[in-house]
């Protein structure tokens, strides 16, 4: 993977395909950037994809501070114009939702798409709040199998394949528990992102997987009600990471939403 140190932050990226039109996966917490495996090979046969491990997760480096969103949306610009990149087509997914709807706030000349998957548009009340501060202390305590054990039930739906719920394990437990408490403190702080859809022009998508119990088909359907002109499309036999559970479902409704993108 390439790397490059972005605002004082050492980042990792994949960047996969040559196409002309760029596309950027914002990832899961707390996973990283080897989630969009399936869709990396299906967009890159007409687009250039690159998918960053956001500060904290992954290979990136962690620095001491709450991974905000708006710290993160600062390493997402950073690294587009490390490499070039002027438009894109984005999709984030549940935390990368987070971070594309504060990205789009940054930048929305950036955007030629957005994707909104398994994500929901509103801020954490003060219990949601005080719960993600739980976890950071506990994770810093327990450690990542500590993280995984409280996450993949909630990730993935009841009885999920039992090849995908090692294949989520693993990509947790390449974090470190100071990024997954930088990541939850980070999510904790970031600003409600509802009045935030009527500002959005350009076209957009909203993916939902139908059994997703963490950010229900509810609040997909409240982000496709709020932005003007957007498809909702719910994928069958995938919970929350609807993208690794039914990766045939979602990359269909993913493609054919990048491939049909004004140039
Ligand atoms: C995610 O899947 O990115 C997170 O679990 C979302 C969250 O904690 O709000």
């Amino acid at each position: 993977m390439p790397v490059a140190n972005l605002n004082g932050t050492e980042i990792h990226w994949r960047d996969a395909g040559s196409g002309s039109s760029a596309v950027v996966l914002l990832h899961a917490f707390p996973l990283h950037s080897g989630m969009w495996t399936r869709q990396i090979a299906a967009l890159e046969r007409k687009h250039r994809v690159i998918a960053l491990d956001y500060r904290g997760l992954g290979k990136s480096g962690t620095p001491p501070e709450a991974s905000t969103l708006d710290l993160l949306a600062g390493d997402v610009r950073a690294l587009l114009a490390h490499l070039r990149v002027g438009r894109a087509a984005v999709a984030g997914l549940s935390m990368g939702g987070y971070l594309a709807f504060e990205l789009y706030r940054q930048a929305p000349g950036l955007f030629r798409g957005i994707a909104l998957c398994d994500t929901k548009a509103g801020a954490d009340d003060e219990v949601g709040k005080a719960n993600r501060e739980k976890f950071a202390r506990t994770a810093l305590e327990k450690g990542l199998g500590w993280v995984a054990d409280e996450m993949v039930p909630k990730l993935l739906r009841p009885g999920a394949d039992a090849a995908v719920v090692k294949e989520v394990r693993h990509l947790i437990l390449d974090g470190t528990p100071a990024g997954v408490a930088a990541a939850q403190r980070g999510m904790a702080k970031r600003q409600d992102s509802i009045p935030t859809l009527a500002t959005i022009a350009c076209p957009a998508l909203v993916v939902v997987g139908a059994e997703d119990g963490m950010t229900p088909p509810a609040e997909a359907r409240k982000i496709a009600d709020g932005v003007k002109g957007a498809k909702l499309v719910t994928i069958p036999d995938a919970g929350h990471l609807a993208n690794v559970e039914n990766p045939a479902a979602f990359d269909a409704a993913l493609t054919a939403f990048v491939d049909g993108l004004p140039a």
